[in-house]
């Protein structure tokens, strides 16, 4: 029972910081406004114990829900880093408005990549999906500057030395034109990608994460938006 009441409570000013999307002082100013009601009653003190899970909260009439985790399919633009914190623009700083805390992005493109980058604040889900033995497929759309041979696309699909001691586990290519393919990796090496078409004596050009294991990036998200992970998304998951 005691731990059931340690798991399912929360200071109050901390889960109006948390679901309203303030800071903790103004949750607390908030809080002593007479703003926020508890079960219809005026809250009274911000350090007051609620259940997240049976309470109903509201916020200047507003009722809050709370959620312990979030997932976000982002479509990332080129120029930001795939960080949660850093001296330059991260794909973490895209998401304005949302309750940030915790989020981060599951595994890392390039700065110069674009597309699908699945952002949640569930540690467990992000092993999953990184863990290299799971072996998650990441698809990408690749330009590249000359056409792949029979025999670069044999040496990618059978897997072949990426440089620094590293040899890539075999892919999938899929060629769409002569300056364009679908490469499907399932491992996550640091510029892994690149470094597989330098291997073949080619350059990549453009570089765009279509899908993740099962998610795939939604064609109407433009890049630098970001949607919730919809209910059958998430079973996929
Ligand atoms: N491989 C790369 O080379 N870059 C990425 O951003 C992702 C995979």
């Amino acid at each position: 029972m005691w731990v059931f009441l340690l798991l399912s409570t929360m200071r109050l000013d901390k889960y109006i910081c948390e679901t309203a999307g303030l800071s903790r002082s103004e949750a607390k100013k908030a809080i002593k406004a007479g703003l926020v009601l508890v079960n219809g009653m005026k809250a009274v003190s911000p350090d007051d114990n609620i259940d997240e899970t049976s309470d109903e909260i509201s916020y200047k009439g507003t009722s809050l829900k709370y959620e312990q985790f979030v997932y976000f399919m982002l479509n990332k633009p080129a120029g930001v880093v795939s960080a949660t914190i850093d001296r330059e623009k991260t794909v973490i700083d895209l998401f304005s408005g949302e309750n940030c805390k915790g989020l981060f992005p599951v595994g890392r493109l390039d700065k110069d990549t674009v597309g699908l980058l699945i952002v949640t604040n569930d540690g467990d889900l992000g092993h999953r999906l990184t863990s290299p033995k799971k072996k998650v497929s990441k698809k990408y759309l690749v330009k590249i500057i000359t056409p792949l041979s029979r025999s670069d696309i044999s040496r990618l699909e059978t897997g072949l030395n990426i440089g620094n001691g590293e040899v890539s586990a075999p892919a999938i290519v899929e060629i769409v034109d002569e300056s364009s393919i679908y490469l499907t990796v399932t491992e996550g090496k640091f510029h892994e990608v690149k470094r597989m078409l330098k291997a073949v004596d080619n350059e990549v050009t453009y570089l765009k994460r279509v899908s993740m294991g099962p998610i795939v990036l939604d064609p109407l998200l433009k890049e630098g938006e970001y949607r919730r992970l919809t209910p059958s998304e998430l079973e996929l998951l």
